[in-house]
């Protein structure tokens, strides 16, 4: 009996009346004459006499527990409808939680990069998005009929072709090689245009972020020491990097840099199309000529260059199998990405 009144009782203060009829209800299933209350005050005579005290004392307090609730819940329904008539507003009531939107994928991995270099020092420059042939192409070394300056490639500005829309962020480099005087340390995130047909895999518009260095002794080795250091702060501790030989007119030597599959850890899944490397980025000593052009001495200085694909990280990071999907703005995919950065 004890066990029973005692579930009743927790019955009791969890009851959720939504109106002042169910209040009664509650009353009349406990206090009214067939109610709970009188058949346990029978079932009560039968209660061996060592246990009567703790009953008994239960009892009452079933019985003062349904006074109560129905006292308050029926007063909160009274005081309810007067309120109503005022047109009041319920204070207490919880606000309506306003959704905040989420940064888009793109953003979060570009200040992610742009975090994990200025951890060692290098500054962020921007420069003008419509550029002309030398910033572009000529101080980086370009040779007059390098196919990149093809009409297939870039966005020339119509009737002038010396004005074109940037088809990497080099031509900040550029412009801060001109700007300021070495030791050079900085990344330049931004927005490039290449003419090329849109598919799962390549974009006319993308964003790169890119990065120089520039001082005294600057090695192939300081290179390949600061890109590990940003491929495993970017997919990981256990990641290890790869360098092959490349070509870029405006670094010599060239290289691209390879990482560890992210996804396999190495061993060979269909991202790295079983090869266990995932490619991430071109790189490389720059070229004495483009010292030269952008007025530092390339006998007192030295210095390296790279520059990656902020799609391309995006891609491996999060396991994104379709470019446009970061042009479409379509909330279900944008909503998937929620981050500190
Ligand atoms: N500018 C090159 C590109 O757009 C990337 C790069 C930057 C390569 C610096 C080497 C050094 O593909």
């Amino acid at each position: 009996m004890k066990q029973k009144i005692e579930s009743l009782i927790s019955n009791v203060n969890s009851f959720i009346a939504e109106n002042a009829d169910h209040a009664e209800q509650l009353r009349l299933k406990y206090l009214g004459k067939k109610g709970i209350l009188n058949d346990l005050f029978v079932e009560f005579k039968n209660v061996p006499a060592e246990q009567r005290k703790e009953v008994g004392l239960l009892l009452n307090d079933l019985k003062n527990n349904v006074q109560d609730k129905v006292n308050t819940l029926k007063e909160k329904f009274e005081q309810g409808k007067s309120e109503n008539k005022k047109e009041s507003i319920d204070l207490s009531l919880p606000v309506d939680y306003k959704v905040l939107g989420t940064r888009h994928p793109i953003s979060i991995v570009r200040n992610e990069i742009v975090s994990i270099f200025s951890k060692i020092g290098f500054v962020v420059s921007e420069g003008p998005e419509i550029e002309n042939d030398w910033h572009n192409f000529s101080a980086l070394n370009f040779p007059p009929e390098h196919p990149a300056r093809d009409m297939q490639d870039t966005f020339f500005i119509e009737k002038n072709p010396d004005i074109a829309l940037r088809t990497h962020t080099s031509s900040v480099q550029v412009r801060v090689m001109e700007g300021s005087k070495p030791p050079i340390r900085t990344i330049s995130p931004g927005r490039v245009f290449r003419n090329e047909a849109i598919s799962a895999r390549a974009h006319c518009i993308f964003h790169q972020v890119e990065g120089l260095y520039i001082d005294k002794d600057v090695s192939f080795a300081d290179l390949k020491q600061t890109l590990l250091y940003f491929a495993k702060e970017m997919f990981g501790e256990k990641t290890q990097i790869r360098l092959r030989p490349s070509y870029f007119p405006f670094t010599e030597p060239s290289a691209e840099m390879d990482v560890s599959c992210n996804i396999c850890g190495g061993k060979g899944c269909n991202v790295c199309k079983y090869t266990g490397w995932l490619e991430i980025l071109g790189c490389g000593m720059v070229d004495p000529n483009v010292l030269e052009n952008c007025g530092i001495d390339s006998k007192e200085y030295t210095g390296f260059a790279f520059g990656m694909g902020v799609e391309r990280i995006t891609m491996l990071k999060y396991s994104v199998k379709d470019l446009r999907l970061y042009f479409e703005n379509d909330l279900r995919f944008l909503n998937q990405f929620e981050s500190a950065y």
